[in-house]
């Protein structure tokens, strides 16, 4: 699909023709849904006539993408626009103006009380509200600050622009498609419900041709996103709803996409078919990011994560019952309020019995407005500590001995770019591990056999072998 096309078919061309393009600079925190909404915004102010900054000082335009998930993330966004605040000072002086924007989900849990700490910001926009830049933006411009933090998430997808083919090859071979946003689980814990909004479910036609887009541009591997994606139900042509299973069979049929992921899952709403999907659909890759967050029946109860450690350690065995070799990684929360030594140790317990490839830890943060955060038995800042590093330890152990136990095997590798040495390539095994190799440049977008050589400390290195030897070896 060409570019002229695309600006044809956008709903608005760029603004008037200025002799320099202005630039805008987008900054992203959080996780890869953010990613996935920073580069749908990068596709509007395209469309607006916007190029690329490679820096805020740079920039006509700085957009916060933010995330307000612990503590620590939403308090960077307040440091961050105090720096903003002295450049755009800088840019006025030296005769140029900068336009500040906070989107994501600080933008939508604290709009106000950004507005009103920081009077730098001209506009602020909720993730389900983006699609709206370019009004905001036109406001903003007149005279801002202006905010919109609305939830009508079904007009967002429908329309936001889509992007170039010139956009696509930009970002890689491998991309991430948003299919589900929002949460109804409500955990005590967490903050997403408020900010991302009720769950929502992209209808099958509309996630279908987004993934034949990026393919016929050359994308290999995409990685289908929602904060709670197993939750899927989107609508099919007969108006039935499909769940992620399905969905992936669907997507696994389209020409070009040879491998398919997922995150992030919800051990309530892991079903047989997406189970089964494992087992049958060569191009889903055999990595599994299952949160569990505590290996303490209490604790799970608290945190109202509508599942048992028991139920957990279910799906675990019926996932590798499915497909055997399939590389399993989780988050954990330490230090939710009222864990004891023995709820802790019942985590370590847990983490011993499923042997992960690797997994995330964090202390608990306490989140303003949820129910976690008005409890009195939280738990004191250095017993967190304590009990993250020793949890950090045990995933660190586990994390090397799965990629240790996979040296010697010849894997399939996608090889995602150059890498960081001269004839190197960068790519990632069916396992999501990093791995390097050397190779010709022209080898990025193909699948390639590589034996795994060694482990190190960030990614793995790897050696090309002859098609002809790694038949039959090779997961995808
Ligand atoms: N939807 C996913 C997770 C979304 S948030 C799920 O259901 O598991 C990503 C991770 O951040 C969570 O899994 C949790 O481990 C962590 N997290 C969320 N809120 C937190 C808080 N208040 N303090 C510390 N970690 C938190
Ligand atoms: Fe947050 Fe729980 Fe929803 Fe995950 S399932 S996004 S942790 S409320
Ligand atoms: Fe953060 Fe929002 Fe994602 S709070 S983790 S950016 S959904």
């Amino acid at each position: 699909m060409s570019e002229s096309f695309e600006l044809i078919r956008g709903r608005r061309e760029p603004e008037a023709p200025a002799l320099t393009k202005p630039r805008a600079f987008i900054k992203s925190y959080g996780c890869q849904m953010n990613v996935y909404d920073a580069e749908r915004m990068g596709d509007i102010l395209a469309l607006e006539g916007y190029d690329v900054a490679d820096s805020a000082a740079a920039a006509d335009l700085v957009l916060l993408n933010t995330c307000h998930i612990r503590e620590k993330a939403s308090e960077k966004v307040f440091s961050e626009l105090g720096r903003l605040r002295a450049l755009k000072q800088a840019r006025r002086d030296a005769g140029r103006d900068m336009l500040i924007g906070v989107a994501g989900c600080v933008a939508q849990a604290e709009g106000r009380e950004i507005m009103r700490r920081q009077s730098a910001v001209d506009l602020v926009v909720g993730p389900q509200s983006y699609h709206r830049l370019p009004d905001l933006l036109r406001q903003a411009r007149r005279g801002g600050p202006v905010a919109d933090t609305d939830f009508p998430v079904e007009d967002k997808f429908a329309e936001l622009p889509q992007p170039t083919e010139r956009q696509i090859r930009q970002r890689g071979v491998s991309a991430f498609v948003t299919v589900q946003e929002g949460c109804d689980k409500f955990c005590s814990f967490c903050v997403v419900p408020y900010t991302r909004g009720a769950e929502f479910s992209r209808p099958i036609a509309q996630v279908v041709a987004d993934v034949e887009r990026l393919a016929r541009a050359g994308v290999r591997e995409v990685t289908l996103l929602g904060q709670n994606v197993n939750a899927y139900h989107g609508k099919d042509e007969h108006g039935r709803a499909c769940s992620l299973g399905r969905l992936i069979r669907r997507l696994a049929d389209i020409p070009g996409i040879a491998r398919l992921r997922y995150t992030t899952s919800h051990p309530a709403d892991m079903d047989e078919e997406l189970i089964a999907a494992h087992r049958d659909v060569p191009a889903l890759m055999p990595y599994l990011h299952l949160p569990i967050q505590s290996g303490s029946d209490r604790v799970l109860a608290a945190m109202n994560r509508k599942h048992s450690a028991a139920y957990y350690l279910a799906i675990v065995d019926e996932v590798r019952a499915s497909r055997p070799d399939i590389a399993l990684s989780s988050d954990f929360i330490v230090g939710f309020p009222g864990e004891s030594e023995t709820d802790f140790e019942a985590t370590l317990s847990l983490v011993a019995a499923v042997g992960y490839a690797g997994a995330f830890s964090f202390k608990y943060s306490s989140r303003p407005g949820t129910p976690g955060a008005e409890r009195s038995d939280q738990v004191a800042e250095p017993c967190k500590e304590e009990r993250l590093g020793r949890l950090q330890a045990l995933i660190d152990e586990q994390r090397q001995a799965f990629n240790a136990g996979t040296v010697g095997r010849i894997v399939n590798v996608l090889a995602e770019k150059a890498g960081r040495h001269p004839g190197q390539i960068a790519g990632r095994t069916p396992y999501l591990q990093a791995i390097h190799f050397d190779g010709p440049t022209e080898l990025i977008g193909e699948v390639v056999p590589v034996e795994i050589v060694a482990t190190g400390p960030n990614s793995l290195s790897g050696r090309r072998v002859d098609e002809r030897h790694s038949a039959g070896e090779c997961p995808n």
